[in-house]
């Protein structure tokens, strides 16, 4: 069975999504799992780094985004949404990452977001709106090892839908008083949810990002989160390093997880043996 787990934080620019693209690169390149990214973000970036700019756009010029999978709930009577042809298949610019797929997203899921939160649920019919990409995905990602779906900082109806396909979740964060702020409402408002659907949602752990160890601030949030009840914090911490925003950057050309990351490609894959530990046993 395929472990899914959905990448949260309330505060954007914390690194979700590095941390997603990265683990998926290192299970792919490093553990032969065979992964599917899920982007919900309507920001995009798990998929431009995974495909490129161009690549994405014609998909989403072709309907061919999770913003159509959403829309067609909208226009019951215009479903165009197909799983197979939104979905790109051994993503990703390293070389030895052969086994990744992606789902990708589009900055219509913006409006689309909007218009679901507002819609009258008569709209829907029978169909709830929590569900839909539980509904387009359920029989599909068990073809996967893992699945991670990189969520937008907020817990609207996109973001429960990847909940809703999940068994676990990470907060990456930086460890500042900022981006740790939400935290305690993540972990209450996923805890209810998963009471709501009667599905258990563990908190997998809290990954420290952009961790600067010379900084007191970072010394003294990590310790009040390793100290904390809300959700474990893992061992590996990814450091700030300028290696791992340039790697946001797709090349044409492949790249090993060395060329990519820098000596960082060592941290990620001790971050991902650590998740493996906990999902695996
Ligand atoms: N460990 C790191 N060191 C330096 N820059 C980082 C690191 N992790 C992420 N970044 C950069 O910080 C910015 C935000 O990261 P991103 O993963 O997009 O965050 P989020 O998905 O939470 O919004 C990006 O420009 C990214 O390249
Ligand atoms: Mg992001």
């Amino acid at each position: 069975m395929a472990h899914v787990i959905s990448t949260i934080n309330l505060k954007g620019g914390v690194g979700k999504t590095t941390t997603t693209v990265a683990l998926a690169e290192t299970l792919s390149a490093e553990f032969r799992k065979r992964v599917l990214v899920i982007d919900l973000d309507p920001q995009t970036n798990a998929t431009t780094m995974l495909i490129g700019e161009e690549k994405w756009r014609k998909l989403n010029d072709s309907g061919r985004t999770l913003a159509r999978l959403f829309k067609d709930a909208l226009e019951p009577n215009n479903k165009q949404f197909d799983f197979n042809t939104a979905l790109q298949k051994g993503v990703s610019d390293v070389s030895a990452a052969k086994t990744i797929d992606l789902l990708p997203s589009s900055l219509d899921l913006i409006d689309v977001q909007d218009q679901l939160a507002s819609a009258p649920s008569g709209k829907f019919y029978s169909v709830n709106p929590i569900e839909l990409l539980w509904r387009a995905v359920k029989s599909k990602l068990d073809d996967y090892d893992i699945v991670i779906v990189d969520c937008p900082p907020n817990l609207g109806i996109i973001t429960l839908n990847g909940l809703r396909i999940s068994q676990g979740y990470i907060i990456p964060t930086i460890p500042d008083i900022l981006s740790t702020y939400g935290i305690p409402q993540i972990v209450t408002r996923v805890k209810e949810f998963s009471d709501e659907i009667a599905e258990p949602i563990e908190p997998l752990g809290i990954v420290i990002t952009k961790f600067q160890a010379n900084s007191s601030v970072h010394a003294n949030v990590l310790r009040s989160l390793q100290q904390g009840k809300d959700a474990p914090v893992f061992e590996t911490r990814i450091p700030q390093a300028n290696q791992i925003s340039s790697a946001a950057e797709s090349t044409v050309h492949s790249r090993t997880l060395i060329q990519k990351y820098g000596t960082f490609a060592h941290d990620y894959r001790k971050l991902a043996k650590e998740l493996l530990v906990k999902l695996e046993g």
